[in-house]
């Protein structure tokens, strides 16, 4: 999917979009993820469980490899949607496993997106959800 010119809104639909997709029997907590590349394009992903449970992959990461895929290097901007059941919404922050596959890709001003039950939008700076992390300089 992609997208020239992508305001924030546009992320949040394409997350709330591909999190429809979400195969979460498991957990049934269903997450969708876009994230927005330095060409102005939009990737996304859902979380994609398993029976064999650590094998489930989430959104964050699916967004992550569809950008890769297509080319894209860099993320500006996350948006994340996720919730209990297929329909609520509550805040879904990144995991820990995810703040770091985004970091890979990050620079100074990557921003994540987060929205709540209410619609109320959460931005905060990979370096404030992440500081001190190690990426690709510190090798
Ligand atoms: N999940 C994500 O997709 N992204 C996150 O950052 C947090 C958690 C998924 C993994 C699992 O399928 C479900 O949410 C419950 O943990």
């Amino acid at each position: 999917m992609s997208n020239d010119i992508a305001p924030l809104a546009a992320l949040f639909e394409a997350a709330a979009d591909v999190r429809v997709r979400a195969h979460a029997p498991y957990s049934r907590f269903f997450v969708g993820a876009a994230v927005f590349d330095e060409a102005g394009r939009i990737h996304v992903g859902c979380n994609v469980e398993n029976a064999a449970y650590p094998e489930g992959t989430c959104a964050e990461a699916g967004a992550i490899a569809a950008m890769v895929a297509a080319g894209g290097r860099h993320i500006v901007a996350v948006a994340v949607v996720g919730g209990p059941g297929e329909g609520e919404e509550a805040l879904c922050p990144p995991c820990g496993g995810c703040r770091q596959k985004i970091r890979e890709f990050a620079r100074e001003t990557t921003t994540v997106h987060l929205r709540d039950g209410s619609g109320a939008v959460t931005s905060l700076r990979l370096d404030d959800l992440m500081p001190l992390s190690f990426g690709p300089a510190n090798l």
